[in-house]
């Protein structure tokens, strides 16, 4: 594996999905396509906008606006032969109103005992959620341990995100990942889904002896049993339900050898092609160092990637990758270097600092992942490479008969040319009006300030005025709320 530059071969378009645009060199943007209705027979989730007033529209049946989980403590047996998963999940939580139960998302799998504060509780598990009967009005604030014990064959679902696209926890012979934006955490655990509700992890998970498994953040403990081996894992800053990650099989780990003075831990997992490890480790490295120039320290005590086997069950994920936290997701086919830096972008822009709404908020996520592809064509290539790349993208927009503004984006369309491409050359607009010095100081100061929680479209328009002390209203008006598309920045 050599990990290649956009250019001459540019064979990595993704735009299987529906609109799906995806990182790489895509640059295929197919802005007019119209969603592709998701294959019959399947069962999505339908948008019900009586829920709570700050629902979110594009996953409008998913979390407890009035929840709070601090912590999630997943220990998972794992037998890839079988697909099996048995599992205890423990919470660390507390309710934001009086409340005399707490309601947690989960599909598919059975519940077979719920515990608070040590406890048995009844529970209710039902249409996707777990209903956990607290006996009492228990107050906002107080804390709670929910510990759930759940088992059975993890089953991945259809998104209207993508198409139809299966996301969650993915079953295949060789082992099996988890990629969940936007709505797949609770095919394998009870979760409070939605990124509103950021929480620490402790990830433990067994598998047979011989398997590899992988998740979220650093190695805690690593034990060897009769015939099993047992990783923990943990991920000690704030992350999104989407963002966690399990990924078993047959891999192999590569480290830069971080010795401890300043050099962040890197990590590669690959099936075994340790020549493209070191690459993928290589590149890595760059894009985080590119970025820290930009951005300032990388949000996590360390980072990975894992390049996934090839994967005839579901091809669309050999063409995209996934920003994971603190460990991203690469399909077979899509380790290119803009990938790459993509990726690694997104562990400030999604990761550290994270939506509030899917729909009014990915714009600036996958609009700077895409920006930063373009700060890496320039870092190689200079300006005028990185001025062509944004042109070419301006003018792929431009023929799109009917624009679309990012800043409130329908389920469809969040992972589409209108948030990847628009938001992109938002950023580029955006540098091209205020100015380098600004647009770096305007980046730093949104990922300090909203770094580790979430953030709006409004806040990131604040943290720009403030900083350039300019009026950009007329700017974001037209880049991000109008569907017109502005003149080129
Ligand atoms: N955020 C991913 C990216 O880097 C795209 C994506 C969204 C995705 N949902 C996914 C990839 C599910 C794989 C599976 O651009
Ligand atoms: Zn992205």
């Amino acid at each position: 594996m050599v990990i290649r530059r956009c250019g001459a071969q540019r064979t990595v378009a993704v735009a299987v999905a529906a609109t799906a645009v995806l990182a790489g060199c895509a640059a295929d943007p197919a802005p007019s396509a119209d969603p592709v209705p998701p294959t019959a027979g399947t069962t999505l989730v339908e948008p019900d906008d009586a829920n709570a007033p700050l629902a979110d529209a594009a996953v409008p049946t998913l979390g407890d606006r009035d929840l709070d989980v601090a912590h999630y403590d997943l220990e998972l047996d794992y037998t890839p032969e079988t697909g099996e998963l048995d599992a205890t999940a423990t919470l660390e939580l507390a309710v934001e109103r009086p409340s005399d139960a707490v309601v947690l998302d989960l599909v598919d799998l059975d519940v077979t005992g719920v515990r608070v504060d040590g406890a048995e509780a009844p529970f209710d598990h039902a249409d996707g959620k777990v209903t956990i009967d607290l006996g009492e009005v228990v107050a906002p604030g107080a804390p709670m341990q929910v510990a759930v014990d759940y088992a059975g064959v993890p089953d991945a679902v259809q998104t209207r995100a993508l198409g139809g696209v299966e996301v969650g926890w993915q079953v295949r012979d060789d082992g099996s990942y988890v990629l969940s934006e936007p709505e797949g955490a609770r095919t394998w655990y009870p979760v409070n889904d939605h990124p509103t509700d950021k929480a620490t992890y402790d990830i433990t998970v067994t598998v047979p002896e011989g398997v590899t498994a992988v998740a979220n953040g650093e190695l805690v403990e690593e034990r060897a049993d009769q015939a099993t081996t047992t990783t923990h894992w943990r991920m000690a800053e704030p992350m999104a339900p989407y963002l966690a990650t399990v990924v078993t099989g047959d891999y192999v780990g590569t480290s830069n050898d971080a010795d401890g003075d300043g050099v962040l831990p890197q990590n590669v997992w690959t099936a075994g092609d340790t020549d493209g490890a070191e690459d993928l480790l290589a590149a890595q490295g760059e894009a985080v160092d590119l970025l820290e120039g930009w951005l300032g320290p990388f949000p996590f005590s360390t980072y990975g990637g894992v390049v996934l086997p090839p994967d005839d069950t579901e091809p669309f994920f050999d063409n995209v990758a996934i920003e994971t936290q603190s460990l991203s997701l690469y399909g077979a086919e899509s380790v290119v270097g803009e990938t790459v830096v993509h990726e690694a972008a997104h562990q400030w822009f999604g990761n550290s600092v994270s939506v509030t709404r899917w729909g009014d908020d990915i714009w600036w996520v996958e609009g700077f992942a895409r920006y930063s592809e373009w700060l890496w064509i320039e870092d190689a290539d200079g300006q005028a490479a990185y001025d062509r790349a944004v042109e070419r993208t301006y003018d792929q927009l431009a023929e799109a008969e009917r624009p679309v503004a990012p800043g409130d984006l329908s389920v469809s369309r969040l992972f589409s040319a209108w948030s990847y491409d628009r938001g992109g050359l938002t950023f580029a607009a955006l540098r091209a009006e205020i100015g380098d010095e600004d647009f770096e100081a305007f980046l730093r100061t949104f990922v300090e300030r909203y770094g580790g929680a979430n953030a709006r479209t409004e806040d990131l328009i604040a943290t720009a005025e403030a900083v350039s002390d300019e009026d950009l209203e007329p700017f974001f008006d037209a880049w991000v709320f109008s569907d017109e598309l502005p003149p080129a920045p």
